[in-house]
């Protein structure tokens, strides 16, 4: 594993999925890493397979869902580390099985978590960011935020957010040094996806999507956009016209 560019990196949702393998990828790189999430118990199980192969993480057990607490933990953990290079907003929730996918608890869950979450992880970790003159900031966003879909309105609609989010404070913090990078991720194999039963095309491993995230990072790019034969189809849903749009996605979903 080549040396990162990075020295220090706070990894969101890093207990399970994607998450995990950034985070132990990260750290196979010579990366210090903050893993966080609810699940402190996994956490440590984390850290201590990455300090069994010789690398450095710490455990910072995070529920994102309270923004106050996260943002004020990502200065906290900045001022610690003597400065976060790389902070990666990952930790979501998929949609609930025991609720309608339009009823109100499942858009709260998804807002709070997906959106409000990372938004408190990510500004959380930009002041200390600017006035330092450097720093890169990543959201793990989806092909889902590229167009309406049926029975997606909790999980899409946090996710569009998010992308525009990125897609904003980039227009703000490019100029002060800080890069700003959307990862636009397909269907992956996570405990998220675990239990759907609706058609997965193109599903990669946690670990493989990792590697292509990771690898892709370092030249610091606006987007990360996986798998590109599903993103096209998905981009190209989006632009057809409304009517012809709404009919195919009623007869598919
Ligand atoms: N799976 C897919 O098909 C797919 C497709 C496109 C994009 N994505 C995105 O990829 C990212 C990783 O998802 P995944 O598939 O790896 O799912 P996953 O295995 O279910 O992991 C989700 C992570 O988020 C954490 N999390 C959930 N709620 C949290 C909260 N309130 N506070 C802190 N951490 C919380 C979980 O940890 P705890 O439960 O321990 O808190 C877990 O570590 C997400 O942003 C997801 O939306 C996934």
């Amino acid at each position: 594993m080549p040396r990162s560019r990075y020295r220090t990196a706070l990894v969101t949702g890093a207990s399970s999925g994607l998450g995990r393998e950034l985070a132990l990828g990260l750290a196979a790189g010579g990366v210090r890493v903050f893993a966080c999430a609810r699940r402190a118990a996994l956490l440590d199980e984390l850290v201590a397979a990455i300090g069994a192969a010789g690398g450095t993480a710490e455990a910072c057990p995070l529920d994102v869902a309270d923004g106050e607490r996260t943002a004020a933990t990502l200065r906290r953990i900045d001022e610690r580390s003597g400065g976060l290079d790389l902070v990666v907003a990952n930790a979501a929730v998929g949609a609930p099985r025991d609720v309608a996918p339009y009823a109100w608890e499942a858009v709260r869950a998804a807002l709070h978590v997906n959106l409000c979450g990372a938004a408190a992880t990510l500004t959380g970790a930009l002041p200390a960011m600017v006035a330092r003159g450097r720093g890169h900031l990543v959201g793990i966003s989806s092909l889902a935020s590229f167009g309406a879909l049926p029975a997606a309105a909790a999980y899409s609609a946090p996710k569009a957010g998010l992308s525009m989010l990125l897609a904003c404070l980039r227009l703000d913090v490019v100029p002060l040094g800080i890069d700003v990078t959307t990862v636009h991720a397909g269907f992956l194999a996570t405990p998220m996806t675990a239990r759907s039963t609706h058609r997965m095309p193109q599903r990669w491993s946690a670990a493989h999507a990792a590697r292509h995230v990771l690898a892709r990072l370092p030249r610091a790019p606006a987007e990360i956009t996986f798998p590109e034969p599903l993103a096209s189809a998905t981009r190209w849903l989006a632009r057809l016209p409304r009517p012809v749009r709404e009919r195919l996605l009623r007869r598919l979903g």
